[in-house]
């Protein structure tokens, strides 16, 4: 049997499903000779984890391990596939079974009767606390074996059950003793997640010693600041949203941070009161998210930003059809308590994905907020997409309704980039019909939820930075947007996707934005710890959990300070490295203020990475341009032809 073989074979042997990809590339025999080690190289992961795994030697497969460790020369490459070994079992529960559990049993029961019957006057507590422990045995055991979802406890009774406590630990454990400090994917780490804390509570964040940041790894971005920095006054620094639309009579001052759309439903009534309270406080809007605007959001007395998803929550009524519809009444009845309306089409966590909250979780409150039945019978969904309206034409025809229904307010739509060609389908329907929306908040892959499909969260979407320069490049090439005083713009634009510091709002900006939103970040403030439990409904900090025994340790009126003051801080941070910068405004931060190191010794303006945002204003309609834009624009649909293939009533 070759090396390979033998290494194939006694990975297959080892009892795991195959999950990750792994290359063997050190096998090692233990001094002692009781143990056999391979070292394994995970092939899935990024930082090349070494995993080890020790073979007990006097296990079935010891003899072909050990007859490796003999004669391998220490290095492989062989690719062989084994579930990740960290989430395997360790070795002392593997040695455990039903019959050691019954005999372990057995022979403390025997203990146990017969140090009561010759110590019971004389030891009686212990006694008593050995007879408790005896009976927790065997009643877990049994248990165990009896139950049949599973298969780890019914084959190693008592014991099997570490495995579970220690992976629901392991976050925890992870969080607060192995992290790193700037360890990324966590998703925000723990240097974000202190800024977050300190601005919260109210402390200018500063740090000793110089930056811990490698300055030489790629991906590093730094801001570059003039020799004669201005002087600016954050308050000052606002966006009037609609402002250049004449048909948008009810234009919003907008500031230049506002709380991203999360829902009452995934959040808790306490949360959405904080949020909305601290907004109030520090002059900032909040997005209800799409489940409709509800009393908690009235209470804090927020600027609301109503989010319109596709089951229409507040604005919507079952067809005959069981389909939920949009209801313009409803919809007048509740925008009278909205700054602005934001259409979602899609979020950069779940793109064309539904949504959907157990009806375990909808309680009264949250079942007015979404009109729905109170108690309810079924899970409430929300669908993929919208059925107001199915291509770009019927989406103008739907913003216009929605300003004519509110009275000029602005309108807007969110959504997260995907196929390039249909937002500039869309882009041309604008153009074509001469309505367009008053904002486009751009969602990046990378953003956040309560709950989604990891293969979403992970893998659909475009993220931020390429969605955002994007946008705004398409938007310059057809007049709406100026990239030299976006003041000047017709649609302004939103964007969200981890938003934390001044940095990344500053870098968001020169991406071509005006405003930001932040969601998680707001949810630090309100004191999240990142438990990543959103959607088990036991949020331990109070915020995304129905449970009031849990969110009745969230105090709204403490929590709304914080809000306000993490806006207000991170706000003066951007401010300040605008001053840095010498420029006298958000609408003049530029691409080239931004670099980023894209190579050993090379580093690129956003400009130079991103060449769509070399555009120039109008480019596009007379076919000019960078040449992927235009290429792309090119092959999105003919607008002539694409309006003869629908019947848009909005054309005019
Ligand atoms: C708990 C939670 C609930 C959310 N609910 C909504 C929603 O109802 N509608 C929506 O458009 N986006 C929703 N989002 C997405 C956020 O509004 C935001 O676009 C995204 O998280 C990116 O921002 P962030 O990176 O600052 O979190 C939700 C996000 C979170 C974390």
């Amino acid at each position: 049997m070759s090396n390979f073989e033998a290494k194939k074979e006694i990975t297959s042997k080892i009892n795991y499903n195959s999950k990750h990809s792994f290359k063997v590339v050190r096998t090692r025999k233990e001094k002692s000779q009781t143990k056999s080690c391979i070292t394994f190289r995970s092939c899935a992961d990024i930082e090349d984890e070494e995993l080890s795994y020790c073979v007990p030697f006097n296990s079935s497969i010891s003899a072909k391990a050990y007859e490796l460790a003999n004669n391998s020369n220490g290095v492989d490459n062989t690719e062989v596939s084994l579930k990740d070994v960290s989430a395997g079992l360790p070795d002392f529960i593997e040695e455990w079974n039903r019959n050691k559990f019954r005999k372990v049993g057995y022979g403390l029961t025997g203990l146990t009767l017969a140090s009561s019957l010759n110590t019971f006057m004389i030891f009686e507590e212990h006694t008593i606390l050995f007879t408790a422990g005896l009976g927790f045995y065997w009643v877990v055991g049994l248990r165990d074996m009896k139950q049949k979802s599973q298969t780890i406890r019914r084959n190693f009774p008592v014991l099997g059950n570490a495995r579970y406590l220690l992976e629901m630990i392991r976050p925890e454990i992870r969080q607060y003793f192995v992290e790193a400090d700037n360890e990324k994917g966590v998703p925000y780490d723990r240097n974000n997640r202190a800024i977050a804390y300190q601005r919260s509570k109210g402390i200018t964040a500063t740090m000793a010693f110089g930056s811990r940041r490698d300055a030489d790894a790629i991906g590093y971005e730094w801001i570059n600041h003039s020799l004669y920095p201005s002087t600016l006054v954050a308050q000052d620094q606002r966006v009037l949203v609609g402002g250049n639309n004449p048909e948008c009579t009810q234009p919003y001052s907008s500031s230049l941070l506002n709380i991203s759309a999360m829902s009452f439903g995934a959040l808790s009534g306490r949360a959405i009161l904080a949020l909305s309270a601290g907004a109030k406080l520090g002059g900032f809007s909040h997005n209800t998210g799409e489940g409709g605007i509800s009393e908690y959001h009235k209470e804090g007395k927020a600027d609301i930003v109503w989010n319109i998803g596709t089951a229409y929550f507040g604005c919507g009524k079952f067809s005959e059809g069981g389909v939920r519809v949009f209801d313009p009444e409803m919809f007048v009845e509740n925008v009278k308590h909205a700054k602005m309306v934001e259409i979602k089409l899609s979020q950069g966590a779940k793109p064309a994905h539904g949504g959907m909250l157990p009806k375990e979780k909808i309680s009264p409150d949250i079942a007015k907020a979404r009109n729905l039945d109170y108690p309810c019978q079924e899970d409430c969904h929300s669908p993929s997409k919208h059925n107001a309206f199915s291509n770009p034409f019927e989406l103008c025809e739907f913003i216009q309704k929605l300003r004519t229904l509110s009275n000029g307010k602005p309108i807007g739509m969110k959504l997260c980039i995907g196929q390039p060609e249909e937002f500039c389908d869309l882009v041309k329907a604008f153009v074509e019909t001469g309505i367009h929306p008053d904002f486009i908040t751009v969602d990046g892959g990378e953003g956040g939820t309560g709950a989604a499909p990891p293969e979403f969260s992970n893998s659909v979407g475009t993220p931020l930075a390429e969605g955002l320069s994007f946008v705004h490049a398409v938007l310059v090439g057809v007049g709406l947007r100026d990239p030299q005083d976006k003041s000047r713009s017709k649609i302004t634009l939103i964007a969200s996707g981890k938003v934390l510091t001044g940095m990344s709002m500053f870098r968001t900006f020169a991406l071509g934005a005006d405003v930001c939103n932040a969601a998680r970040s707001f949810l630090f403030s309100l004191g999240c710890i990142q438990a990543l439990k959103c959607a088990t409904n036991t949020c331990p900090t109070g915020i995304t959990t129905q449970d009031p025994a849990l969110s009745w340790g969230l105090d709204p009126s403490y929590k709304q300070v914080r809000v306000a003051n993490f806006q207000r801080e991170t706000v003066n941070a951007c401010v300040e490295l605008m001053e840095a910068t010498s420029i006298e405004s958000w609408a003049k931060i530029q691409p080239r203020h931004v670099t980023r190191r894209v190579g050993l010794g090379v580093s690129k303006h956003y400009v130079e990475i991103w060449d769509h945002l070399q555009v120039e204003k109008g480019d596009l309609l007379q076919l000019k341009g960078p040449e992927s834009l235009l290429k792309i624009w090119k092959s999105s649909y003919d607008i002539s032809s694409l309006a003869s293939k629908i019947t848009a009533k909005a054309l005019r």
